[in-house]
């Protein structure tokens, strides 16, 4: 039966494009982590989206699933084989269209790297707003699957704020192409709404129209200290102020402090100094250095700016992979109203001492939005009940248990608890009309 389909698929995109040798196949076939895994029947490098209509047709009448691939960066399962499904790598969708100075957008295939992506704008003087720590590897399609978020959400919206149109193939082969990037109009429900977050379940992105914004060549940033997690919820009223705020980030000591040991600088800031740090970080047409500092004056911290805020970033971004470094760990990404950070995080706490008292709690995350990434290490036996704990409470604390990694195949079991019986019930009903024999994505998002 695979043989027959593998054939199949060879005739749709050329033999070099059906990947079938184990060793080829398994850097497809497991996620950044190493933690989920899965065989698959083979991996399918299509290059158009009609190519794509077809791969889904032949696959659709050898009923064998489907599982749509981007940067493979993602944290939650959602990109790699369960078992037996043709991986459908998206990595050939390359094209970045000429930047459109006129309506500041660009479209880019669904494999165009954020990185590439903001080097494309920046060419033409603009920049793309959404960016964070795998931005090299992860793709524009795995953005918009997971309505992804990194550290400029304060100032630029997710992903979602981002998206003006897409081309979309859905389960039975039909090609939809909004491309067009009318900031108005009017004629229906969204699609592109609809396909942003939906984690590959829904249709298979190949290209996207995507808003622009400014290129703020003019930055400045700080790191602050602060004695309480609720003392750094309490900046944000004034950063939010400035004109020229960029990013807010959190990191707890335990981040701060492993992230510089893994790449062996001096913290900037004592890690045993204060309860939490945040970074700020601003961008503007003009030097905000000036505003930044006047802000800070009263706070405990530094400021960086240019060599010492990309060490800043640099610091930043190497969290997670410092964190993977250790060991695997037990990954959340959960949010709360901010106003609330300070109790969940209490809470998290008092699971981790009850139930892993010797393992190491890491968090970090996007203060603006009350986002932690809480990861557990050497949590060993207590990881499935301190999951539970922990997205329980953002739940509780009116929350939620994914803010930008997507549930995928970790959370699947959760949805229903987070989003209630009627919500789950409509997505249930979308994903049967657009994908009857459950060919996309199977387990990811809908159990
Ligand atoms: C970050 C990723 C893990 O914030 O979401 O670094
Ligand atoms: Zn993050």
């Amino acid at each position: 039966m695979s043989a027959r389909l593998v054939s199949r698929l060879r005739d749709v995109v050329g033999d070099a494009h059906v990947l079938t040798d184990a060793d080829v196949r398994a850097g497809y076939e497991t996620d950044w982590l190493r933690k989920w895994h899965g065989t698959a029947c083979c991996v399918v490098r299509p290059a158009t989206a009609s190519e794509v209509a077809a791969v889904l047709v032949e696959c659709s009448a050898a009923s064998v699933a489907v599982v749509p691939q981007g940067g493979n960066t993602g944290l939650v399962g959602g990109s790699v084989p369960r078992g037996g499904e043709v991986v459908l790598s998206m990595q050939r969708f390359t094209a970045l269209g000429a930047v459109d100075g006129a309506a500041h957008q660009v479209t880019a295939g669904a494999g165009v790297t954020i990185e590439s992506l903001q080097r494309h704008a920046r060419a033409a003087g603009l920049d793309f707003a959404v960016d964070w720590g795998a931005r090299a590897t992860a793709t524009v399609g795995g953005a918009v699957n997971t309505n992804a978020g990194g550290s400029r959400v304060v100032r630029f919206g997710t992903m979602r704020a981002q998206v003006m149109g897409l081309q979309a193939v859905f389960a039975d082969g039909s090609v939809v192409t909004q491309l067009d990037g009318l900031p108005k109009e009017t004629a229906g429900p969204s699609l592109a709404g609809l396909l942003v977050g939906s984690e590959g379940t829904l249709a298979v992105v190949t290209a996207v129209r995507l808003r622009l914004v400014p290129w703020y060549r003019e930055t400045a940033a700080a790191l602050v200290a602060c004695d309480s997690l609720a003392q750094a919820v309490g900046l944000l009223p004034r950063l939010r102020a400035l004109a020229s705020l960029d990013a807010v980030e959190l990191l707890l000591p335990e981040a701060l402090s492993l992230a510089c040991h893994a790449l062996d600088v001096a913290p900037p800031l004592d890690p045993a100094s204060a309860a939490a740090f945040v970074m700020v970080d601003c961008a503007a047409h003009d030097d905000p250095q000036g505003e930044l500092a006047e802000l800070l004056i009263d706070e405990r911290g530094v400021l960086a700016v240019g060599a010492q805020r990309e060490l800043l970033y640099r610091i930043r971004d190497h969290v997670t992979i410092a964190i993977g470094a250790r060991g695997m760990p037990l990954k959340l990404d959960v949010a709360v109203p901010v106003h609330r950070l300070d109790e969940l995080m209490a809470q998290v706490r008092a699971l981790v001492a009850n139930l892993a008292p010797t393992a190491q709690l890491v968090a970090f995350g996007h203060l603006a939005e009350g986002n932690v990434h809480v990861n557990v290490l050497g949590a060993g036996e207590a990881e499935a009940s301190l999951r539970d704990g922990v997205l329980g409470a953002a739940i509780a604390l009116g929350g939620t248990i994914s803010a930008e990694h997507g549930i995928g195949i970790a959370k699947a079991d959760w949805l229903e608890r987070l989003k209630g019986p009627a919500a789950v019930a409509v997505m249930r009903a979308v994903k049967q009309s657009l994908d009857p024999h459950g060919m996309l994505n199977p387990g990811v998002l809908l159990t």
